[in-house]
């Protein structure tokens, strides 16, 4: 199963985007991950499909644009027409609309051409977005509550991404992309690894090391 590591920009200085973003083609990563909150679903704002339509012709890495935010299909189009690669989206934040809310923004996503994901927060359990894994591309398994970079990795993932890991291959997608996010370092990335995550997020521990492609090379090794 091939690992990718995702940088959060979340951890950038936002006023040198653009040299952020040069950095981390030059230090290796593979997918740069683009946290977006609306100060709603979770307590801060960070940026919108400007940003992503900004970095775009920056890099040629896929842009993962994870939205922590309310009411998510009314922003996919503004999304996908900024070059974003991967839209994920929150089960919590489509639950509470209507039971196929959540299907139907994945679906709204793909009829842009752009690949789709649902995330789970950590206290919600993996199993209430099975029913949606046959559409998915990705799957993400918050390891910290969203709104905040720098957070303390919570264990019970480890848990979420043996299931979810599990349930992709009891429906024939084993290698699907099962993504982890927040607080992930060099010292527990080999045990998130071995629970069934392929795609690594990474924001802090990238941003703040003194040797970018050094800590991108670990913990994808
Ligand atoms: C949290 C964000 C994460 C965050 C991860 O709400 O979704 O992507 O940037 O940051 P670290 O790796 O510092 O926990
Ligand atoms: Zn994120």
């Amino acid at each position: 199963m091939q690992i990718k590591i995702a940088p959060s920009i979340l951890s950038a200085d936002f006023s040198k985007m653009g040299e952020a973003i040069k950095r981390l083609n030059a230090a290796g990563a593979d997918v740069i991950h683009c946290d977006v909150m609306d100060g709603s679903f979770v307590e801060p704002i960070t940026f919108g499909g400007q940003m992503v339509k900004n970095i775009r012709p920056l890099t040629k890495l896929p842009l993962d644009c994870h939205l922590m935010i309310e009411h998510p299909k009314t922003q996919i189009k503004f999304f996908a027409e900024a070059g974003a690669d991967i839209i994920t989206v929150h089960y919590e934040a489509c639950a509470k609309i209507s039971p196929t809310y959540l299907r139907e923004t994945l679906e709204l996503i793909k009829f842009y051409g752009v690949k789709c994901g649902a995330v789970v927060n950590p206290d919600t359990d993996v199993s209430k977005i099975f029913d949606v894994f046959d559409i998915c591309d990705m799957v993400l398994i918050m390891s910290v509550f969203p709104g905040y970079g720098g957070q303390k990795f919570i264990p019970t993932a480890l848990d979420q991404l043996k299931k979810a890991r599990a349930h992709a291959f009891k429906i024939g997608r084993g290698d699907m992309d099962i993504q982890v996010d927040g607080g992930v370092t060099e010292d527990n990335a080999a045990q998130i690894k071995a629970a069934g995550a392929n795609v690594i997020v990474a924001g802090s521990t990238v941003f703040k090391s003194e040797d970018m492609a050094r800590t991108i090379a670990t913990l994808r090794s």
